[in-house]
């Protein structure tokens, strides 16, 4: 399988960090909830932006420049919008390579990784309209480049980037339209958590609380240390006739995904095979489980019923909710409930076969004895 040298590599790092952090605190193990902390920081300081934050052509650079240099810790709160901005993607990948390398994307984790490829589009969308609401010269460079490439998008391009613009050209509507996607967007976000979480029994959402106040701690002395900047705008009396520049500067946020389409369209590629480069990624990553041939379901729990005594251990430490207690009926026994596994959410970790105390459930082809010494190795790595 090809991901187990990769896998190999993220639990050799993983296990290298524990030395760093303790197993306690490895941000490693919070690569899901890490995302979750900088959703909330970039709540909070957006909170303060968007009170002050005035969204036409006319004012809006005129706002966030006050936010930056006249408004009492402005441009901290800036600094630290921007900079949880550039941790959430950081996170969101790092997430989505670990859930992939360790071969925990597939089969009975599709739901969240489908739902996961449509968040990493939303963070993207999410991020690209809070960078075009600053309309410096960077902004409307991007704005420019970022609707001329959805124009270019076959069939639906022009109604796309009109849609995108609120019209036919940049107005004080187009703002508004970001504005929308910028703080729209995040709602429908929180209902694809929902669904992202749905099939996780216990999901790692929080990270501990000593990684917050150290990860809070670090957010707010790097924002103070290095205070984002503010670009120009050379024609305030029109800033959409500003002038563009040839290229947007390095940002850690676009970097990660915009930078290729952008390096690629600067480069004389024809705008048609960016687009559809651009498509092919998230069509890519959704298409991905499916390449994996190795079936991880080929074997799943079966209960023997007449050593089921209907105690719900294993149901209760099923972490795939893959098992049901059902009434056992009028079967001759004195037990009144009976545990089944429905196969399609069975993960075959084996954790029910730990939990019974009397070798009821089982995973054939897998001993006994091997799955507790499995359970027994796995809580003993540090
Ligand atoms: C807003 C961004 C995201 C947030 C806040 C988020 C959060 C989480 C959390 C908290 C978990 C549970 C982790 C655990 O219990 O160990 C999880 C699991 C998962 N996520 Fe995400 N996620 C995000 C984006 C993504 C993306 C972009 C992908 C992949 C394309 C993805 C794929 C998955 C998968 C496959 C699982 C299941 C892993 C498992 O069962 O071990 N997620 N996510
Ligand atoms: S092996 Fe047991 S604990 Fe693991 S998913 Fe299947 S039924 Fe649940
Ligand atoms: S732990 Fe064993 S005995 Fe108890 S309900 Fe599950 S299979 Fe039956």
């Amino acid at each position: 399988m090809y991901t187990e040298p990769l896998q190999n590599a993220t639990l050799w790092l993983e296990r290298g960090l524990n030395k760093l952090f303790s197993q306690k605190y490895n941000p490693f193990y919070y690569h899901g909830a890490l995302p979750n902390f900088f959703i909330w920081a970039l709540f909070i300081s957006g909170l303060l932006l968007f009170a002050y934050y005035q969204p036409t052509l006319a004012t809006a650079y005129a706002s966030v420049r006050y936010i930056t240099y006249e408004l009492p810790f402005g441009n901290l709160f800036r600094s630290i919008h921007r900079y949880a901005s550039d941790g959430m993607m950081i996170f969101v990948i790092l997430h989505m390579f670990r859930v992939w390398f360790t071969d925990r994307y597939r089969e009975y984790r599709i739901v969240p990784w489908v739902t996961g490829v449509v968040l990493l589009i939303i963070t993207f969308i999410v991020g690209l309209s809070g960078y075009l609401l600053i309309w410096d010269q960077e902004a409307v460079t991007l704005a420019n480049m970022t609707f001329n490439l959805v124009g270019k998008t076959p069939f639906v391009g022009a109604a796309l980037a009109e849609a995108l613009m609120a019209g036919k050209m940049i107005t004080d509507y187009t703002l508004t339209r970001m504005m929308f996607l910028h703080l729209g967007i995040p709602l429908f976000m929180m209902f694809m958590l929902w669904l992202h979480y749905l099939r996780i029994t216990r999901p790692v959402s929080e990270p501990p609380l000593a990684l917050v106040v150290m990860l809070s701690g670090v957010l707010f002395l790097f924002s103070a240390a290095f205070p984002v900047e503010l670009g120009v705008l050379t024609n305030m009396s029109d800033p959409a006739a500003a002038p563009l520049l040839t290229a947007v500067s390095p940002n850690v946020y676009f970097d990660l995904l915009y930078a290729w389409p952008q390096y690629l369209a600067a480069h004389n590629v024809a705008p048609l095979l960016v687009v559809l480069l651009v498509i092919a990624v998230p069509v890519g990553l959704l298409i991905l489980p499916y390449l994996q041939k190795k079936a991880l379901r080929d074997q799943f729990a079966v209960v023997t019923r007449e050593n089921c005594t209907g105690c719900s251990l294993c149901y209760n430490d099923c972490p795939y909710e893959a098992i049901e207690m059902v009434d056992r009926g009028n079967d001759g026994t004195r037990f009144k409930r009976l545990a089944v596994v429905d196969p399609g959410r069975c993960a075959n970790c084996g954790l029910c076969v730990g939990a019974c105390a009397f070798k009821a459930i089982e995973i054939p082809r897998r001993d006994t004895n091997n799955v507790l010494a499995e359970i027994e190795a796995a809580l003993t790595v540090s």
